[in-house]
């Protein structure tokens, strides 16, 4: 591999300190990155290379490694003097992560082009990618002014979870769900994103995307795509992508409903007479052949009483027959458990020992944390990983994200209808059944 520049746009934030840094620490530990490489942190902020080190807490032999540039201006000849000082030549290749607000997207984009890296250099770029339909489309074509499709990677770090990327394997990787997984036999989906955290430090940003826009539109409707799309042809990155697309084109909300939490207004960065919403229940459909009158459930909130992300498959009622002719028997239930505990719980009658005709609903778990003795790695190790390599399977494409936008703007005005208590559940008002997710709390969990 060609020595490597890893840049890091706003390297003095949060993303870079918490996230970014730390994984690329662990991919140097466990010699996952080219033999000669710089991550050059890139600011506003003045910083030598040891007083960068010092604020982000990088020691050790990475550190060697970890250099700081103040200004995009001269970047291009401070990678080049880097590489040079550090005998590995004049040949690199350039991976950009842009960490930061997404405000300054378009501009430093324009900036990055000026520098000259719009020819060679792979971009990465963090959510929230726009605000709405109109606004990913403008910052879309600004990115691809200076930098090509191939070469943009958009993060959603949900893709990189070993429990999401499970799912295509459980689908199509086994084959006794397969011919099971379409309207015939599933009644529902439910997909269930709750946090116990409310906004903490990030009450101005959220105050201006609210819930649909910081969970749906880019994480829930990706799991939804997973969940739902039809086998591609190929593992490949485009023909996984080809399939989701077809999910996306044929995604609808169909009812929506939105809450706030009490506290809500006097977080810090929030607007006191705030309107946006921190709760959403929604109920969607994917009108395929395979989907069409399925009903498709998605709650999201911050400020509950339990963090937790969860898919829910439940399968159809069995008919009024044999075991089941006082319609008592659960139907059954496919949960994939996405954190904390990740896992898949299978739920399925079976008989009771000794009652004669008792029909009980029994689990049939997997763990990762049982069956597996390797680590689950953190997501941002396999996304930044993904990118050095440049595979894109874990990446969102424009048009991926642009028709995400086209199905949540349908609901218009994202605005909280009542306000709920962080310690108990809002009740469903949209008169979901919704699978009692509570049940398998604990189940894989440490
Ligand atoms: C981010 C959202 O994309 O995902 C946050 O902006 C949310 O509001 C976070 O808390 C959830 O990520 P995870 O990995 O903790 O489920």
């Amino acid at each position: 591999m060609k020595p490597l520049a890893i840049v890091i746009l706003g390297a003095s934030g949060n993303l870079a300190r918490k996230k970014l840094l730390p994984a690329l620490s662990i991919l140097h530990q466990r010699k996952k990155l080219p033999s000669s490489y710089i991550v050059a942190g890139c600011g506003r902020t003045e910083h030598t290379n040891e007083s960068f080190r010092a604020v982000l807490g990088v020691a050790g032999e990475f550190a060697e490694s970890v250099v700081y540039k103040t200004g995009i201006a001269g970047l291009k000849k401070f990678l080049a003097d880097e590489f040079l000082k550090r005998g590995a030549g004049e040949e690199y290749d350039t991976m950009i992560f842009m960490a930061l607000p997404p405000a300054v997207f378009e501009k430093t984009a324009s900036e990055l082009c000026m520098e000259g890296f719009g020819k060679t250099a792979r971009l990465v770029v963090e959510k929230p990618f726009g605000t709405d339909l109109e606004s990913a489309k403008t910052l879309n074509r600004s990115l691809l002014e200076c930098f090509p499709e191939e070469r943009i990677f958009r993060i959603d770090h949900y893709l990189a979870k070993e429990a999401v990327q499970n799912i295509l394997v459980f689908r199509f990787a086994n084959m006794i769900f397969d011919s099971a997984w379409n309207s015939s036999c599933i009644e529902s989906i439910h997909i269930n994103a709750l946090e116990t955290s409310g906004v903490e430090d990030r009450g101005a940003y959220f105050d201006n995307a609210g819930i649909i826009r910081d969970m749906v539109q880019n994480h829930l409707i990706q799991l939804l795509c997973l969940i739902t799309m039809d086998a591609p042809v190929s593992l490949s990155s485009e023909d996984i992508r080809q399939q989701k697309l077809q999910i996306l084109r044929a995604m609808r909300i169909d009812k929506c409903v939105c809450g706030q939490y009490e506290k809500y207004g006097i977080e810090r960065g929030v607007q006191p007479d705030s309107t946006t919403p921190t709760f959403t229940e929604m109920q969607l459909s994917v009108n395929t052949m395979r989907w069409s009158g399925v009903p498709i459930y998605i709650r999201a909130g911050k400020s509950m009483p339990r963090t937790g992300t969860e898919i829910g498959i439940r399968f159809k009622h069995l008919p009024r027959v044999l075991f089941n002719e006082n319609d008592e028997i659960e139907p059954n239930k496919v949960i994939f458990k996405i954190q904390p505990g990740e896992g898949i719980v299978i739920d399925m009658a079976s008989k009771i020992p000794g009652r004669e005709g008792g029909v009980a609903s029994a689990n049939m778990n997997f763990c990762y944390r049982d069956t597996f003795s390797e680590q689950i790695p953190e997501a941002y190790q396999r996304l930044l990983l993904d990118a050095v390599n440049g595979d894109k399977t874990l990446f969102v494409s424009s048009e991926e994200i642009e028709l995400a936008w086209k199905v949540v703007d349908k609901v218009g005005n994202y605005t909280s209808k009542f306000s709920y208590e962080g310690r108990v559940m809002p009740g469903t008002r949209l008169g979901i059944d919704w699978i009692d997710f509570e049940r398998y709390k604990g189940v894989c969990e440490i």
